[in-house]
């Protein structure tokens, strides 16, 4: 059986999750994922997670916007994108993210009001939503309720492992539950807001406190009474993005590099898709070393040889080795992704060599996206 390229793999998406280990090229890949959906007339909102600043400038990110922006049209009619096409692009906010879920889940506005203004509250939600991938989470379920986009293509934090994305949504139930505090706090369970106002300090709070005179304890526990009557929407909101990541509308792509640890890390990646049933749906690999199939026949004393004239033996002897070295490396890829597919169990992996400069411009992208279209 033919296996169809990435793209094609994705035309009925709702959501795209690009994931796997940091510094491989996930933002990269979303973005240009981002720019072939769009270019088959889907309406596309990709969420990047801090992308190079020239690579948002290119989007037309400039004002750094948690709201997602359109590419304008022109930008994208050299591309091939036309309507009904639309590319759109926004930067997770964390801060802002985590501000609008509680206003969007307070009942009222003092409850809002409440929580947002507790002097512990920037810290908490800080801890909590920081490591981006809660608030990535939480922003993927508000895009995908958002009439305006076909498909949304979420790149992911680069957090040192990978697997913690797909725990997000049991965190904002741990968040609601105060559990690290709990855990951090060597309290129970039950009760925990008014235990510890009853109760008085731990050791570590009570230093903490005299030394800033500010009333942790106190506020610690104003705080997590504030945060009660969003306990019921905190649980909804977990079981909808839980439901999200498993919906079969949704595609998990695995982004990564040929380099051993990331081909590492995204095997293992693989298989904690499937052991929680999220859909897997294809592997890019990203930054390979390639070799022009001309140039695969000639060997670096070849090089060596034909160029000895013109640069003299030392040069052309040592431009002979790096050929050699380029060759040697690219065999070495070839073999990662012919492992690596086998292993993700993807027959036709995406295969994207190492550009010759950074990717930072619309055109780079789509030549990126080129190479993702034909698979
Ligand atoms: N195929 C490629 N060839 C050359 N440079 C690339 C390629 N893909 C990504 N880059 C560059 O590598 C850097 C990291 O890419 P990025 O997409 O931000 O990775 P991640 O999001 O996984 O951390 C960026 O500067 C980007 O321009
Ligand atoms: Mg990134």
């Amino acid at each position: 059986m033919s296996v169809r390229p990435l793209v094609d793999r994705l035309d009925d998406a709702r959501v795209v999750v690009c994931a796997g280990p940091g510094g491989v090229g996930k933002t990269t890949t979303a973005a240009a994922l981002g720019l072939a959906l769009a270019g088959r007339g889907r309406r596309v909102a990709v969420v990047t997670i801090d992308p190079a600043r020239r690579l948002a400038d290119a989007l037309g990110l400039g004002s750094l916007s948690n709201d997602p922006e359109r590419v304008p049209a022109d930008r994208l009619t050299a591309l091939g994108v036309t309507p009904p096409g639309e590319l759109w692009a926004c930067m997770l906010d964390p801060q802002r993210t985590f501000d609008g879920l509680i206003a969007e889940l307070s009942p009222d506005a003092a409850t809002r009001e409440r929580v947002l203004e507790n002097p512990l509250y920037r810290q908490i939600s800080g801890a909590a939503g920081g490591s981006h991938e809660f608030t990535a989470v939480a922003r993927l379920h508000d895009l995908v309720a958002d009439p305006r986009f076909d498909v949304v293509v979420l790149d992911t934090p680069p957090s040192r492992n990978a697997l913690d994305f797909l725990d997000a949504p049991d965190r904002i139930a741990g968040f609601l539950e105060g559990r690290a505090m709990q855990a951090l706090l060597g309290q129970g369970r039950t009760g925990f807001a008014a235990r510890l106002a009853r109760r008085g300090t731990g050791l570590a709070l009570g230093a903490l406190q005299r030394l800033t005179g500010v009333d942790v304890v106190r506020d610690l526990a104003t705080f997590f009474e504030a945060l009660g009557p969003l306990t019921d929407g905190f649980a909804q909101r977990a079981v909808a993005v839980r439901a999200i990541l498993r919906d079969p509308g949704t595609r998990f792509v695995v982004v990564t590099s040929p380099a051993p640890i990331p081909a590492a890390e995204a095997r293992f990646f693989r298989a904690h898709l499937q052991q929680n049933d999220m859909p897997f749906t294809g592997l890019v690999v990203n930054r390979v070393e390639v070799v022009a199939p001309d140039d695969a026949a000639r060997d670096g004393a070849r090089v060596t040889a034909e160029l000895t004239d013109v640069l003299g033996a030392a040069l052309a002897g040592k431009v002979g080795r790096t050929w050699d070295e380029h060759r040697e490396r690219a065999a070495r890829d070839a073999e990662t992704v012919a492992e690596l597919a086998t292993a993700v169990g993807d027959p036709r992996p995406a295969v994207v060599p190492t550009q010759g400069g950074e990717v930072f411009d619309l055109p780079a992208l789509g030549a990126i996206r080129d190479v993702l279209v034909a698979g």
